[in-house]
């Protein structure tokens, strides 16, 4: 059974990928999910508070220009002495990509759009195979229009495109007024890949201390409907690949994202819960499913629950919801 297959133009053994986290930090770490079986590693984020701190120590970096980035950094030790977060970031990920025979893709996250394209080029030359946009910009300012956070997000993709020539992924949220077309618009612009969805760090209040705190948290299988919903909207309307983020528990969650349309399956929270050797698990899996089913290669399943190319998706997903509504109604009440 084959499970090759290509994301961003990159090939992978399969469509498993260990999306950016701690699980990522060192080498040993991205070998121990290389050796699990994963196609392909995103290492966690280089933040923009990160790149900010070393701008600070080394204000002349900003016109470092067509300059090797990577190169003059290393001119250059940190104020404190020790290694600062960009260099660690860059060393790792020369060292990771070396250390394994799978693409290991870089993860930058910032918020404004200056900024980007020094490190991106670093990243490149640093040997990521490609790049992920982690454009992490809630609009807390509740006067900011959505048009603007829309143009932020093509703002950054356009920089970074135009000062590196490795692949550009770009990581979503799922809170546009339109998805659908914000999606479109990345395309547009030159995303090569789009990946939905990353989870925000919502606040959470402990009622007893009186203490607010941002939590992430692990996800569960149940959020992986509303990516898999806008999976299964954009497979075949795009140019660039999809990625599907969030709620990957079992193998069934892998084969449903596949069968929605995504190129590949990211997963974070189920690594997290039971270790990188669960790669192992979904992988097995998916090629038992795969097996049962009769499906020879990914290219006989993916997208065939998808939205069918050339209906109309709005009367579609008004259909699906009354239908849901209905079955709701005339089912989901108890004996109580
Ligand atoms: C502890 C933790 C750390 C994470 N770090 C990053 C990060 O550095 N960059 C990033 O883009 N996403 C990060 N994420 C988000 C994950 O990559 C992923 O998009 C999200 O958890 C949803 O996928 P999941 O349901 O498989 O966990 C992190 C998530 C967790 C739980």
């Amino acid at each position: 059974m084959n499970l090759a297959t290509t994301y961003m133009g990159l090939a992978l053994r399969n469509p498993l990928v260990a999306s950016a986290s701690p699980l990522s930090r060192t080498v040993d770490g991205v070998h121990r999910l290389a050796d699990a079986g994963v196609g392909a590693v995103v290492l966690y984020s280089l933040f923009e508070e990160e790149l900010a701190a070393e701008a600070e120590r080394q204000s002349w970096i900003a016109d470092a220009g067509s300059e090797s980035f990577a190169e003059s950094l290393s001119y250059f030790p940190s104020a404190a002495g020790e290694e600062p977060g960009p260099r660690r970031y860059l060393s790792l990920l020369e060292r990771a990509s070396a250390a394994v025979d799978i693409p290991v893709i870089a993860s930058l996250n910032g918020v404004s759009p200056g900024g980007w394209t020094g490190y991106a080029r670093a990243m490149q030359e640093a040997g990521a195979v490609a790049i992920e946009l982690n454009i992490y910009y809630p609009p807390s300012d509740p006067r900011v229009p959505g048009r603007q956070v829309e143009q932020r997000h093509v703002d950054v993709l356009e920089r970074v495109k135009s000062a590196v020539t490795v692949p550009v992924a770009v990581k979503l949220n799922p809170y546009f007024s339109s998805t659908g077309e914000m999606a479109l618009r990345l395309d547009e612009a030159g995303a090569d890949a789009l990946v939905l969805f990353n989870r925000f760090a919502h606040l959470d209040i402990d009622p007893e201390t009186l203490t607010v705190a941002p939590g992430l948290g692990l996800s569960r299988s149940a959020e992986a409907r509303l990516p898999r919903t806008w999976i299964a909207l954009l497979h075949r309307r795009l140019r660039a690949s999809l990625a599907a983020s969030t709620g990957v528990e079992g193998p069934e969650d892998v084969a449903k994202y596949l069968l929605a349309g995504a190129d590949v399956v990211m997963t974070t929270s189920s690594l997290l819960r039971h270790g990188p050797a669960h790669a192992m698990v979904l992988l097995d899996g998916l090629h038992a499913w795969m097996q049962r089913r009769g499906f020879a290669d990914l290219g006989e399943l993916r997208g065939k629950l998808a939205v069918p190319y050339g209906v109309d998706e709005a009367t579609h997903e008004r259909a699906g919801y009354v239908a849901a509504m209905q079955t709701a109604n005339s089912t989901m009440y108890g004996p109580w």
